[in-house]
């Protein structure tokens, strides 16, 4: 940076204008020409004595370049008299015309936005989806959840919790009684390159996890398997530590023959209330549950409730 290249950068009214309104907004040439009301040839000509003299930079976003002033570095006196000048110019007034311009030129681009959603309203579902998928919402919501938890997945099937959790969670434990389902969680660890998951073969009746080692026990779909529920909370209960979690998602109490036979369930699902009575009597604490409402169920399908309860600690 040469002095006399800042100093001759800075001796036009309408370069410190720029400057002034560049250091209030990034901007791109055509909200200059709008702003400082002039010719597009005569802005380009301003910006390129700005930028040769080391005042302001430009960034490429997509079509559009916009400018910017550069932060004052600390790397000799032409920087600091460039840094010193760019302060005095910040805080000059500009002119009521070049101030009211200037905020229909940054309205005008935030109102793009806005006329993007204000076209494609309830569109937006179908392209968040295409764009993202249908779940980040509730990778984004464990961040909430401390980092350092051991979580144990029980009954994982095919292990299609655990590349989340893994994301998250420090530890994570699967364990499956069955073997065609194992390899298929195997196989999806394989597949995504995860390190920090340990699947096990196991059973709820007795669960190959030591005692109060897991911070969050989940069991999704699986307690009206087992042929003793009373059992299998208790096992739970033993596995976490003091203060852990348990989190279960169950079927409520139904009475489809159909669905019955087809998911080869044992047990019709559960009453929320005598569930939640039920881990009580185990020792839990702090119990809650919930209908999950946004869940696409087929028409014989009983609603879906998630309990979560408390190790006394
Ligand atoms: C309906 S699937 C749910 C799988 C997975 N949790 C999910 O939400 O996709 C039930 C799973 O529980 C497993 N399971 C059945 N009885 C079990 C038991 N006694 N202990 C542990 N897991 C069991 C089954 O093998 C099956 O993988």
């Amino acid at each position: 940076m040469e002095p006399e290249a800042v100093l001759k950068a800075m001796a036009d009214r309408t370069r410190q204008r720029a400057l002034t309104a560049l250091g209030r907004h990034e901007l791109g040439v055509s909200e200059l020409v709008e702003v400082l009301n002039q010719p597009q040839s005569t802005v380009s000509r301003h910006l390129k004595i700005l930028r040769d003299a080391g005042l302001i930079h430009d960034r490429r976003d997509g079509n559009t370049v916009l400018y910017s002033v550069c932060a004052p570095q600390a790397d000799g006196a032409a920087s600091d008299l460039a840094g010193r000048l760019l302060a005095w110019i910040a805080q000059q007034p500009l002119a009521g015309s070049i101030e009211s311009r200037l905020e229909t030129a940054i309205r005008k681009r935030r109102n793009m936005s806005h006329r993007f959603f204000d076209r494609i309203g309830r569109q937006w579902d179908a392209l968040r989806e295409e764009s993202f998928g249908s779940t980040f919402h509730l990778e984004a919501f464990i961040a909430l959840l401390p980092q350092t938890w051991t979580v144990a997945d029980i009954g994982t099937g095919t292990g299609y919790l655990l590349p989340t959790l893994a994301q998250h969670f420090q530890r994570v434990i699967g364990v499956e009684p069955v073997d065609k389902m194992l390899e298929a969680t195997r196989h999806r660890i394989k597949y995504h390159g995860i390190g920090n998951v340990e699947v096990c073969s196991g059973d709820l009746g007795q669960l190959p996890i030591a005692g109060g080692s897991i911070n969050l026990a989940i069991a999704a779909l699986v307690l009206h398997h087992v042929p003793s529920p009373r059992g299998a909370l208790a096992e739970l209960h033993r596995i976490v530590c003091d203060a852990g979690n348990i989190l279960i998602v169950e079927q409520t109490a139904h009475q489809s023959d159909s669905f019955r036979e087809r998911m080869q369930d044992r047990w019709w699902g559960y009453d929320p209330d005598e569930f939640s009575r039920l881990l009580e009597s185990i020792g839990f604490e702090q119990v809650r549950w919930r209908r999950l409402v946004t869940v696409e169920r087929a028409d014989d399908a009983p609603d879906l409730f998630v309990t979560t309860a408390c190790k006394q600690g």
